[in-house]
């Protein structure tokens, strides 16, 4: 590949004399280094560089129009459609590729990524970029990446980014969760009472019984969920332990699928806190729902831990899942906002063709994503300021139910206020008054969205029973509630929700038990308070699932 690169550069330049003159222009720049990383030195010269090229989609308004008027819902060639570039875009990057010596790959179903690998010095030169050699600090872990680059000017309009460039990616934890070893005696909640989500830890039942999620099994085989897991697995010996002691019914289906993208590993053999969590949760609460674990592994260059993969290859799949529940992400200022609106276009398209995407909000209340963030400005998440997908914040205790001080919540610094969620955000800004002024950004998307128990969910790991926290908990929570609401809706010759965000702030705001207590502390203050209506911890609260049912008209 390399070689071919090199052979046909000097070609060109024999042939030519000289390279064309091309006039760059900056594209996309940041003016530090994100916290958490420090420069080592150059990249050498001749390290291949991975990267991925984005072609400006032919029409984004188009998309999002279909996307609110639910028009696309189960056409999937047509979403695909919006996001690929015209014909025009894709000669003019191909040719000054070729021109370069560069030959391209392209990687998604709509053409709108292009794959290219190219030694460090080229990719300076073309782009006129400093590739070098970034280490983060708590990991050692290096990456390659750039600080600016530019493009030639007649390429504006046409090629929307390369990546991963300006985009730095924490690494992914191999443990990412607070675990605690349980000492107490497993054995299930009474199912008859809310209450039992109260004193110490949640289980399904206690769940069930809280959110009055049934246990009538889904009977829609069409209709499936997928938990996205990056570089764990779940154990099928451990969802065994788990129900063995949960009294589950002997009917209930404790299998799932796999997928394995990214060079994804599925190794029951060494389970993971995160992907046990997600898998015992879904199988548990959404009653024979079809469950697939998609197992992402860490050869993925696509610089957002495979996010982008992720959404792709949904995108060009017949038959999409019907809820996608992700409890990943990292801080919103480490992703260049171009990258951000690619895969939040991404979301919409996958809403479009009837898939509702959920991701956790975060652990570290307005610190962000990651406990251990220093801060003075409150820091947003990342994905949840995407407006396309719904984030997930959590709660705790049950009478009444009050925000978790974990739960992230905020606004985006880089997708402003979409109007589905403009008067309920509005009115939490008014409640707020001054106060905070200048730590967060009052035009961003406020998130999360919705929110669900959080605290002290206890799991079976590794053959021994442990509680863990987090908006890890509260994501295949609401997950489950969807996709059952789901089989309900396919059962009735009915589309499923899809993208569910305007949804959730107007019919299905009466589907929501509103949470009014409880803040998120972080970066020295005490964070929001949680309120009246929506507001940055809770969202617009917790399900309720036969108002939900309502609510769809069912
Ligand atoms: C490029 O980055 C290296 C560090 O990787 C730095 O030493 C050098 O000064 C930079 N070059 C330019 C032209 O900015
Ligand atoms: C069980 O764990 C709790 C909290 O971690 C601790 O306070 C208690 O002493 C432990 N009990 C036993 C018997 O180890
Ligand atoms: C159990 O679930 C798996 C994975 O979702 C599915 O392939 C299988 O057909 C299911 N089995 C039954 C008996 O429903
Ligand atoms: C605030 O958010 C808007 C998007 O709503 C964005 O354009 C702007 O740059 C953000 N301000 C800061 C200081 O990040």
């Amino acid at each position: 590949m390399i070689f071919n690169v090199l052979t046909l550069l000097s070609l060109t330049a024999l042939t030519s004399g000289k390279p064309v003159a091309r006039s760059l222009e900056l594209h996309e720049s940041r003016d530090t280094i994100p916290s958490g990383f420090k420069l080592t030195g150059p990249a050498p010269a001749d390290t291949t560089l991975d990267l991925r090229l984005a072609l400006t989609s032919s029409d984004t308004d188009g998309l999002i129009q279909a996307l609110y008027s639910k028009r696309l819902l189960n056409k999937a060639p047509q979403a695909n459609q919006y996001l690929a570039p015209t014909q025009n875009s894709v000669a003019v990057v191909n040719e000054w590729l070729s021109g370069n010596g560069i030959s391209a790959t392209t990687i998604s179903s709509a053409g709108n990524w292009l794959a290219v690998s190219v030694p460090v010095s080229l990719a300076n030169e073309v782009l006129d970029a400093n590739f070098s050699i970034f280490t983060h600090e708590g990991s050692g872990q290096q990456s390659i990446r750039t600080l600016s680059y530019s493009i030639p000017s007649e390429l504006k309009g046409h090629l929307d980014l390369i990546h991963p460039t300006v985009s730095f990616a924490s690494p992914i934890p191999k443990s990412p969760m607070r675990a605690t070893k349980y000492n107490g005696t497993v054995q299930p909640k009474s199912a008859a009472q809310p209450s039992a989500c109260q004193d110490d830890e949640v289980d399904p039942a206690c769940l069930q019984a809280l959110y009055g999620i049934p246990t009538t099994p889904a009977t829609e085989s069409s209709s499936y969920l997928v938990v996205t897991g990056y570089s764990q697995s779940p154990s099928p010996s451990d969802l065994e332990l788990f129900y063995s002691n949960y009294g589950m019914s002997e009917s209930a289906n404790l299998t799932y699928s796999v997928i394995e993208i990214d060079g994804g590993d599925y190794d029951p053999s060494d389970p993971g806190d995160e992907a046990d969590l997600d898998i015992q949760y879904t199988i548990g609460l959404a009653t024979n729902v079809p469950v697939t674990f998609m197992s992402v592994g860490v050869d993925t260059s696509d610089g957002v831990f495979g996010f982008l993969d992720t959404a792709n290859y949904f995108l060009n799949e017949d038959s999409p899942p019907s809820v996608i529940t992700t409890s990943y992400g990292d801080n919103e200022d480490l992703f260049s906002a171009s990258v951000q609106n690619n895969l939040c276009n991404a979301y919409a398209a996958l809403g479009a063709r009837g898939v509702s995407i959920l991701f956790a909000s975060g652990d570290a209340g307005v610190s962000g994503f990651v406990t251990g963030t220093s801060c003075t400005d409150f820091v947003p998440s990342f994905p949840s300021g995407c407006p396309y997908l719904t984030s997930v914040g959590a709660t705790t205790g049950s009478s009444p139910e009050t925000g978790a001080s974990l739960s992230a919540g905020g606004f985006s610094n880089v997708f402003s206020r979409p109007s589905f969620q403009s008067s309920a955000v509005e009115a939490y800004l008014e409640y707020l008054g001054d106060t905070y002024s200048g730590l967060y950004n009052a035009s961003g998307r406020g998130y999360p969205d919705v929110s669900a128990q959080g605290d002290n969910f206890l799991i079976a790991w590794g053959g021994e029973f442990y509680t863990i926290d987090g908006t890890s908990c509260s994501t295949p929570t609401v997950a489950s509630v969807i996709s059952l609401i789901n089989d309900r809706l396919v059962a009735a010759g009915m589309s499923t929700l899809g993208w569910l965000n305007p949804f959730l702030y107007s019919t299905g705001l009466s589907a929501f038990t509103d949470i009014t207590s409880g803040d998120n502390p972080g970066c020295n203050t005490n964070g929001f308070s949680a309120t009246t209506g929506w507001d940055p911890i809770t969202g617009v609260g917790t399900p309720v699932f036969s108002d939900l049912l309502t609510a769809v008209g069912l």
